[in-house]
């Protein structure tokens, strides 16, 4: 990848097949990895001979099944594959670490050492990354060069969050992401079960909580009903886990490694609960499930007994499912104005002798804790449990950046790290072209520094159990969209909770990373592919920097499809071709199959122009953004537009056009939050005289004009006020 390659070549490069597997694209990075020597071991296909698997550890058994189903599945035929599970002789090479293992690949076998199933099974991934993605289905072998890799992770709390509440996923998918989470040597899934929206775990003693709890009248989140398939038979929105399918979850997790640790939201992000048993809220309802995010006044009541009996009876049944040692119990956004005003809770303030509700809060915790402990559990809360004084023994998340984290770890807590800085998959991957999010950027770059002890001092890093990211699915209602969010960023995370800081390199990892997006495919991931291109013009020459790291740029500058037969840019400037005309540059991703990426739109040679509007400006987001040819930036109000208010673009000089176009709201393509509602486009010949030639419609408004059609000035006029404010993206003419 560090070379362009032409077109011809990469048409080539799809039938060639590779003699020698090189070890590329490991992720996360190996701690060491011994140069491959040029010896070699070959795989055969349906070998006669019988599988010479000699091992010395018990489960090898299970561990061996895992990889041959593993390399079936992929290859679709058998290769022999001589492989040795051993003990470690010497663990001091792997730091001691349970999870390490030594992956030995000499001409006749492949031999991995390990102390511990974790570690086999670890040894196994490796090897399962080393070994090509698919093989040619003529291909009767597979060579592998000799090599010696010494691995172990840096944390031990290598975590991934998914909430099933705000959208349920199937427990099928469950499996699915938990294969994606093990590949990627991810070994804790923290399963958000229950909030405002919905219960999704089965208590036996309250069935209410999901014969009722687990489900919504409406899919919520303002979303189209037709983004999920999860619907009972009388359209109820949602979904629940049995008991059963949450042992058979936790069993799958735990022959791969990862450890379920389930969150029971107390005492905010309650309604469901609530909704079903009223009498466990302040003012005893009636309470109805959430249809949206954020965060409700309504929470536990913090002064009834009858509470804390309800969550010792759900902790039990709890406890007994999900055999780890951390049980998490949120902690997190539980407003205190129905405590305030709470009989109940406040006599529960007197008796126990607290300042305040802050006080309340962190009594909750303590005694939650206590539950616990009676099941042998240890728990782990976001970092509002620091209010109000830390439980003895909790374990802090810290989500709202690092400085709750930090403030455990120096008071000896343990902690995970999982700031919003870096760690909220939920937000967007990129400035445009994205669907609709919870809001936030995280792109992968911003994914890939992370790294959990920053800021924590060197003394307290020993509390620091690790790294984690959060998949929140307010906006992301499908199993197909929660792909697209968790890849590639979970290879990001892995490599930063795994790999030792001072090996990692951002620009090492985008090229190991061609590798993985390979695997991805071919593991039916829905990952984001990295087709985004930054377009930088620069003394009238364009610099085109694409997502996928050194690939080349097929593009155009006269509107037309950028294909593998037009020109193709690498690092170096392409000029803009001479002359004053209005250009439509589009330029497209080419990646290393020779597939091409989405195509990425800038207009050049702007006529020159006056932008002015009635609406006041938002920061930075000037009027002028409207016309710069970029649809990324954007132009945005302070107040919803009332009617009447203008956005107008006034012409130098006269121009001829066949088709004007108004984008407006936060998708690139027209449309999701601050679009505009009621309006027209319209056009004038002269700067007074107004023609309307559209209406706008989802935030957007096109209209093809007779040609040669004289414009001097075009603008966006609101016919209905609204209380959204206004985001235009981009006014277009050609
Ligand atoms: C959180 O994001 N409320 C933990
Ligand atoms: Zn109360």
């Amino acid at each position: 990848m560090k070379k362009i390659l032409a077109p011809a070549l990469l048409a080539l490069s799809l039938f060639a097949v590779p003699a020698v597997q090189l070890p590329g694209g490991l992720v996360p990075l190996p701690v060491s990895v011994e140069k491959p020597t040029d010896a070699l071991l070959v795989l055969k296909k349906n070998d006669e001979t019988p599988a010479t698997a000699h091992y010395s550890v018990k489960n090898a058994p299970e561990l061996l099944a895992y990889f041959y189903q593993a390399t079936k599945e992929r290859y679709g035929e058998e290769f022999s594959c001589p492989i040795i599970l051993a003990p470690l002789e010497n663990p001091k090479i792997v730091n001691g670490n349970a999870e390490g293992y030594v992956l030995e690949i000499d001409r006749e076998k492949i031999k991995i050492s390990a102390q511990s199933y974790a570690g086999h099974f670890y040894g196994i991934q490796t090897l399962l990354q080393i070994l090509p993605p698919q093989v040619d289905g003529n291909a009767t072998e597979i060579k592998l060069p000799a090599q010696k890799i010494v691995d172990y992770p840096r944390f031990s709390w290598r975590g991934f969050m998914l909430d099933s509440v705000r959208h349920y996923q199937s427990p099928e998918w469950i499996k699915k992401f938990i294969d994606l989470l093990a590949s990627q040597k991810i070994n804790t899934l923290h399963w958000h079960l229950t909030d405002d929206q919905g219960w999704r775990i089965e208590i036996k003693k309250y069935p209410e909580l999901t014969r009722r709890a687990a489900w919504r009248k409406h899919i919520g989140f303002g979303l189209n009903p037709n983004q999920s398939s999860h619907y009972d038979n009388a359209g109820n929105y949602g979904g629940f886990y049995s008991q059963d399918e949450i042992r058979e979850i936790v069993r799958y997790a735990a022959s791969r490694n990862i450890t379920v640790v389930p969150e029971i939201e107390l005492p905010g992000h309650a309604v469901a609960a609530l909704s079903v048993y009223p009498e466990f809220g302040c003012t005893g309802g009636p309470y109805e499930i959430r249809l949206i995010g954020g965060v409700s006044e309504d929470v536990y009541c913090a002064g009834n007994e009858k509470v804390y009996k309800f969550w010792e009876d759900i902790f039990s049944e709890v406890a007994e499912l999900f055999p780890g040692t951390f049980i998490h119990v949120g902690g997190d956004e539980c407003p205190k104005i129905r405590w305030k005003s709470c009989p109940k809770c406040q006599a529960k303030i007197r008796e126990e002798n607290l300042k305040n509700e802050h006080e309340l809060q962190s009594y909750v915790i303590r005694r939650v804790q206590k539950i616990l402990a009676r099941h042998d559990k240890r728990l782990i809360g976001w970092d509002e449990i620091l209010e109000g004084g830390l439980a003895p023994g909790a374990a802090v998340m810290s989500w709202r950046g690092a400085d709750g984290g930090i403030a455990a770890a120096r008071m000896r807590h343990d902690v995970v790290m999982s700031p919003n800085s870096h760690c909220y998959y939920d937000y967007s991957q990129s400035h445009s072209g994205e669907p609709r999010s919870f809001g936030g950027f995280i792109p992968l770059e911003r994914a890939y520094e992370f790294n959990p002890t920053q800021g924590v001092p060197a003394e307290f890093h020993e509390h620091i159990l690790g790294g984690q990211a959060n998949l929140w699915t307010e906006y992301i209602p499908n199993e197909n969209h929660a792909e697209y969010m968790i890849a590639p960023r979970i290879s990001a995370l892995a490599e930063a909770v795994w790999t030792p800081q001072k090996q990692r390199d951002w620009e090492d990892f985008q090229e190991r990373m061609v590798e993985q997006y390979k695997r991805f495919e071919h593991a039916g991931i829905r990952y984001r592919r990295p087709e985004g291109i930054q377009i930088f013009l620069e003394n009238n020459a364009i610099r085109f920097l694409p997502d996928l790291k050194n690939a080349g740029v097929a593009y155009t500058f006269d509107g037309s499809e950028p294909t593998l037969q037009s020109p193709v840019a690498g690092n170096e400037s392409v000029p803009v071709p001479p002359g004053n005309n209005l250009l439509c540059l589009r330029a497209r991703t080419i990646f290393p199959d020779g597939s091409l990426g989405r195509i990425n739109e800038r207009l050049l040679n702007l006529p020159k122009a006056t932008i002015t509007s009635t609406l006041p400006t938002n920061g930075r987001n000037v009027p002028a953004r409207v016309f710069d040819g970029a649809r990324e930036t954007v132009f945005w109000t302070t107040r919803g537009p009332e009617r009447g208010d203008c956005l107008t673009i006034s012409f130098d000089e006269i121009q001829s056009a066949t088709t004007v176009r108004c984008i407006t709201g936060k998708n690139e393509t027209g449309g999701g939050g601050d679009r505009l509602h009621h309006g027209v486009l319209e056009i004038s010949p002269d700067g007074e005289l107004w023609h309307a030639v559209a209406r706008f419609k989802d935030g957007f408004a096109e209209a093809t004009l007779p040609a040669g059609t004289q414009i001097k000035a075009m603008r966006m006029r609101t016919t209905l006020p609204q209380d959204e404010w206004l985001l235009v993206r981009e006014f277009e003419l050609r």
